[in-house]
């Protein structure tokens, strides 16, 4: 088995932007610069977005965080995502999700920018994406893709299964791997909560990418041997013995499926840097974009 690291891979991959940035500054060129929205206080996102925001402090970005209260008003919100798409020193900005229930997400990612629209979810860049036409790619796809190049593994007429049809996760993954491009030309079977007879499907596939957000989901029955394995999962449970008082579990029963697998991804330290990587990587190309 073996595992593809996605905390080593996301560092390699920073360090290849971090000269790309000192590069761009040696030629006088202006600094990527990432802002993150983040609305309430959902424990989990707060971390995600600090770890996005200190990442950019390590590759040399500038970045900005508008930390938001739970009561902030659509409105509100609506008009901080117009100040951003206007300042030209912003290159890229995300808005964290789940937003507070009495927010329209649909309006709010309507209303970035897709120039800016470094999450790539805006219509206008999932409908590129696809189309694969030249966009950004939504992070966590997007660092899958990346994940399966860098560790040479092969995707071109294999069966993957997607479990989870998610506008961020599951329903990307399924296009992108249907795709005519280097980590593509698959066989893509999309399933999800009425799928029927799940194990029969996943039984047949070469390569399961579990993205449906119910821990350790995916046991050792429902893969077939030499399987590749990605757990895009992240769920934290309670657990007194931590210093958090939780710990963190996937999608897939890591310790039975790991013995069956070719290649599987860990939890934490798999998919989780990767997207990190990748926000970093799509903020790149922003910057470049507007230079
Ligand atoms: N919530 C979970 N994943 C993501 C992501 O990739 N981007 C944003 N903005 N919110 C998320």
């Amino acid at each position: 088995m073996i595992l593809l690291d996605g905390k080593t891979t996301s560092s390699d991959i920073k360090d290849e932007i971090t000269l790309e940035v000192l590069q761009l500054k040696k030629e006088g060129k202006k600094t990527p610069h990432l802002a993150a929205v983040i609305v309430g206080n959902n424990g989990a996102s707060r971390t995600y977005v600090g770890a996005k925001v200190k990442a950019c402090n390590r590759v040399g970005f500038l970045s900005t965080l508008i930390e938001l209260t739970d009561d902030t008003t659509e409105a509100s919100l609506l008009s901080k995502i117009d100040e951003l798409n206007n300042n030209i020193e912003i290159d890229g900005f995300i808005v964290q999700l789940p937003l507070p229930k009495h927010i329209d997400e649909q309006k709010v990612l309507m209303a970035v920018d897709p120039k800016k629209d470094v999450d790539g979810f805006h219509p206008t860049n999932v409908g590129k994406m696809a189309l694969n036409l030249p966009t950004f790619i939504s992070a966590t796809p997007y660092g899958i893709l990346e994940l399966l190049e860098r560790y040479k593994v092969e995707t071109s007429g294999k069966h993957v299964v997607v479990i989870g049809r998610s506008h961020i996760v599951g329903s990307p993954m399924s296009i992108l791997l249907s795709q005519k491009r280097t980590v593509g030309n698959a066989t893509v079977t999309i399933t999800h909560s009425r799928t029927r007879n799940l194990k029969e499907i996943t039984l047949q596939a070469d390569i399961v990418i579990a993205a449906l957000g119910i821990p350790e989901f995916l046991t050792e029955d429902m893969v077939k041997a030499n399987v590749t394995v990605i757990d895009v999962g992240i769920t934290r449970v309670e657990d007194t013995t931590k210093k958090s008082g939780y710990r963190l579990l996937g999608d897939v029963a890591f310790d039975e499926v790991s013995k069956k697998a070719a290649y599987i991804t860990p939890v934490p330290g798999g998919v989780g840097p990767m997207t990190i990587a990748m926000l970093l990587k799509n903020t790149l190309l922003a910057s470049k974009n507007n230079n």
